[in-house]
């Protein structure tokens, strides 16, 4: 059983990024652009087990690209791999995702569906909501915990 994992940054170019989602049919286009941050975790058995990134859109970020290698889903991984992507934004601004397939797992760890109209511009404007994603995907802000 895994019980840590740790993230090491890469870049959009690296070969596994781009297999891992491409296998889970996940956007691969706009990995070159400008302001993305890829991130691979590896277990503590170093094993490469899934693959992450964070898009900066002025004061708030998009996670994007998570993903756990299939052999390694259902261990909470996923979970982990969100959580320690998100541990590295700086700032106060808040994390937005589109989704088309994973709605309710990002669900069980603290996103809520939010309407296009109650998003940042900057968000809309990204690659993968103004143009890769269909518009029916769905779009998740991370909840704040409550003062
Ligand atoms: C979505 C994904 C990252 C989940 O990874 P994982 O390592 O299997 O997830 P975890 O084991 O950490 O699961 C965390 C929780 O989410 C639940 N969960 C996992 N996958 C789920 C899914 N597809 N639908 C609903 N719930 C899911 C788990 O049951 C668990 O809940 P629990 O703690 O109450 O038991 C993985 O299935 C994947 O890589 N999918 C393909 C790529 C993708 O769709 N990425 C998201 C788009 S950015």
């Amino acid at each position: 059983m895994l019980s840590s994992i740790t993230l090491h940054e890469v870049p959009g170019i690296d070969a596994g990024l781009r297999e891992a989602l491409h296998a889970a049919g996940l956007p691969t286009e706009d990995l070159e652009d400008e302001g993305r941050t890829f991130f691979k975790a590896v277990s503590d058995e170093y094993q490469t087990v899934g693959y992450s990134g964070l898009e900066r859109c002025g004061d708030d970020y998009l996670l994007r690209s998570v993903v756990t290698l299939p052999e390694h889903r259902g261990l909470g991984l996923g979970r982990m791999i969100v959580a320690g992507t998100l541990q590295g934004r700086g700032g106060s601004g808040d994390a937005f995702l589109v989704t088309t397939t994973a709605a309710s797992f990002f669900s069980t760890i603290g996103f809520s569906e939010v309407s296009r109209a109650s998003v940042p511009a900057a968000v809309l404007a990204t690659r993968q909501l103004s143009s890769i994603c269909p518009s029916s995907a769905t779009i998740m802000k991370l909840n704040r915990p409550s003062t």
